[in-house]
């Protein structure tokens, strides 16, 4: 069975098919990476697999299970668990806040419970600290626990957003431009940090523009183009594709 298998996956905005007749698998464990030209329709893909929007038609199974009619929270309970493109700060919040917040669908105390502030919520919530702090150490970010979130370096506020969604618990973790606007020093230390990430035993889709990111890291390379999945296959074979050099070379010649 596929980990995440896509079944001819369409979408459209008004005249404009973002997601045309899209079928790929993901197989556990791999690092994956979508790439395509602005408007390829790369995000409303990450959109569809995790509840953001729904599909006109096609499905999406995760180990088995069909989602594509399943909201947001219970897909990212099943595991796959998303980052996006823009990065969101959590003004007032500390770092090591804002990781724990991430951490609310794991928690099984009941409002009423914390009003109470009875000790299982209590407890929850020190488990909370400990698996946030845990979270932050993995990332190398435990010394910026106790700074206001807005205060972050731009490079580690993007590693901050993929704190959070570590915190869900997933198994497919699907991040959206991770290294975009970064410097050479923060993209080299985003690419390490996601390789552990895949050490851990998580799966990894990745949407990047950062060519040499994609190619270093990525088993396999999904390509899109206009809405529709245009090649697949191993870096070295997309780097040699006619259809995907003529996508990033021969529009970029004639602009
Ligand atoms: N919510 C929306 N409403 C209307 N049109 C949309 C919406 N989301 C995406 N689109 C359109 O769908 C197409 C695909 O957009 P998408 O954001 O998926 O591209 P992308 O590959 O992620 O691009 P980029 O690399 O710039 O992030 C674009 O033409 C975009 O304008
Ligand atoms: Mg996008």
């Amino acid at each position: 069975m596929d980990f995440l298998k896509i079944s001819n996956l369409s979408k459209s905005y008004g005249g404009v098919d973002a997601n045309s007749d899209i079928s790929l698998s993901i197989q556990e464990g791999e690092i994956v990476s979508i790439i395509g030209p602005n408007g390829a329709g790369k995000t409303t893909l990450f959109d569809l697999i995790t509840g953001v929007t729904r599909a006109d038609s096609g499905s999406v199974r995760f180990q088995g299970t069909e989602m594509s009619h399943l909201p947001t929270s219970d897909i990212a309970q099943l595991g796959v668990v998303r980052t996006f493109q823009q990065t969101k700060i959590f003004r007032d919040l500390t770092v090591l806040e804002a990781v724990m917040i991430g951490n609310h669908l794991h928690d099984h105390t009941t409002l009423w419970q914390s009003l109470l502030a009875t000790s299982a919520a209590r407890e929850q919530r020190e488990k909370k600290r400990e698996n946030a702090l845990e979270i932050l150490e993995f990332m190398g970010m435990a010394d910026k626990q106790d700074l206001i979130t807005q205060n972050l370096p731009y490079g580690e506020q993007k590693l901050l957003n993929i704190a959070i969604a570590l915190a869900v618990e997933p198994k497919l973790l699907l991040l959206d431009e991770p290294a975009a606007g970064m410097n050479p020093m923060e993209s080299l230390r985003m690419l390490g940090t996601i390789r552990k990430i895949q050490e851990t035993g998580i799966t990894v889709g990745l949407v990047e523009h950062n060519m040499r990111l994609v190619m270093n890291i990525s088993e396999r390379v999904f390509v899109l183009d206009y809405g529709e999945l245009i090649a697949e296959g191993k870096p070295e074979d997309i780097r040699a594709n006619p259809k995907v050099i003529e996508v990033y070379l021969g529009r970029q010649a004639s602009a």
